[in-house]
């Protein structure tokens, strides 16, 4: 690369070394700290791959019930924070919005947050991490009852985290299935090398910034309609081609004509399809064969097989995530919330490692505007 060439987008560009996760694009593979997405989201909790990712290797039993012990302990919100909860629900705050506004003030009810004179403190930014990643979901959880009218539910310390969180959303507990599938997919949404609400994390946390400051840069970032948002894009494309009563490929087709972007589609890094898709849709398809309607799974593969063709693209996670949480019941605006609450947990890692071999990030632009203007002073403009 020469002084003058530009990377928009910085594709392409790697920036930092990572343990924490890689994406191989041509073979549709996902690792954390080595192994296969596919093995952890079949195989291992949310918290299990919380540890892998915080402190690099997979918990002994005996170590992951004090993990899951020491999680279920923060669930709680402080009174202050659900009053902000409450008032977010009270003026319909859009989602992420309230989720970001409720991961800053966190940080004002967090007993380590005052340690900010040494933001590098591993062990206070471990702690800071784990309260913020047991703390959302309930936040969310609360959120979502209050604005429908509920009162929030208490969390419940004999739930794992993902069955908690559907407890407290829906107020009962999950049946095993909706428990593992939502569980499943916090594993697969955990982490993905430095997709960009990591990277604003980083660059946030490269200031020497606290950690709660990089999250709600985080959380900021995902909402995006390129980024998280996509999920609940997808939703409402398919619901778009229900209504439409056209077939979908044609649907698909005329969506494509008009110049639109077909949400849950196309990867800056995979060229094949996302590994974390086949997971999900594979789910997708079982939860519609045991509700006994498969047509929205129906409808998401006409689709994946007519841009597979047409525009050579691939579906990413988003594509398949929204039918399952559709199949669930959850509701749409929900979906990046969700990501939110999983993802925040990769997002805590990569800031513990960009703070163990800090350098303060801070890219050039070239600048194409005028040089050279002579000043005018403002009366005489
Ligand atoms: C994810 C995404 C932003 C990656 O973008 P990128 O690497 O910057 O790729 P580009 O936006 O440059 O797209 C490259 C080409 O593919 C096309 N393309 C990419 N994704 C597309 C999509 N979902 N629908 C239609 N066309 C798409 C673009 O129009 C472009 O075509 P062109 O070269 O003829 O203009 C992009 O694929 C996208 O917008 N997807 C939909 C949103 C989404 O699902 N986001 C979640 C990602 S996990």
């Amino acid at each position: 690369m020469t002084d003058d060439d530009v990377e928009k987008g910085l594709e392409g560009v790697t920036v930092t070394e990572s343990t924490l996760s890689n994406i191989d694009g041509d073979e549709g593979r996902l690792i954390y700290r080595g192994y296969d997405i596919t093995d952890l989201a079949r195989e291992a909790s949310y918290e299990e791959v919380l540890y892998l990712l915080w402190y690099g290797d997979l918990p002994t039993e005996a170590i992951l019930t004090q993990f899951r012990e020491a999680m279920a302990a923060n669930r709680g919100l402080e009174d202050g924070v659900l009053s902000v909860v409450r008032e977010l629900a009270r003026q319909n705050a859009a989602p992420m919005g309230a989720l970001r506004t409720i991961t800053s003030t966190l940080a004002a009810y967090d007993s380590d947050a005052a340690d900010e004179a040494d933001p590098q403190n591993l062990v206070a930014n471990v702690r800071k991490g784990r309260r913020v990643t047991a703390k959302l979901p309930t936040a969310l959880a609360a959120y979502v009852r209050l604005r429908n009218g509920n009162e929030p539910v208490s969390p419940r310390a004999d739930l794992d985290h993902a069955a908690n969180f559907l407890y407290m959303l829906n107020g009962e507990k999950p049946d095993p299935v909706a428990a593992e599938t939502f569980d499943m997919a916090l594993v697969i949404h955990a982490d993905h090398g430095l997709n960009a609400s990591t990277f604003s994390a980083m660059v946030t946390a490269s200031t020497l910034a606290d950690l709660h400051s990089a999250l709600v840069s985080a959380v900021g970032t995902l909402s995006g309609s390129l980024h998280g948002g996509a999920n609940q894009n997808v939703m409402s494309m398919l619901r778009e081609v229900d209504e439409s009563e056209k077939e979908p490929a044609d649907w698909v087709e005329d969506a494509l004509e008009e110049g639109r972007r077909v949400p849950g589609f196309g990867h800056r890094v995979y060229d094949v399809k996302d590994p974390r898709a086949v997971i999900l849709g594979e789910k997708s398809e079982e939860l519609g064969e045991a509700a006994g309607d498969t047509k929205w799974y129906d409808y998401s593969t006409a689709i994946e097989r007519y841009i597979s063709e047409e525009k050579g693209l691939a579906p990413n996670v988003d594509f398949y995530s929204a039918t399952t949480y559709y199949q669930m019941g959850i509701p749409v605006d929900v979906y990046t919330p969700i990501f939110t609450v999983s993802r925040v947990g990769g997002w805590v890692a990569h800031v513990l490692e960009q703070y163990e071999d800090n350098r303060l990030i801070r890219p050039r632009a070239r600048y194409t505007g005028p040089t050279d203007r002579e000043f005018v002073p403002l009366g005489e403009r």
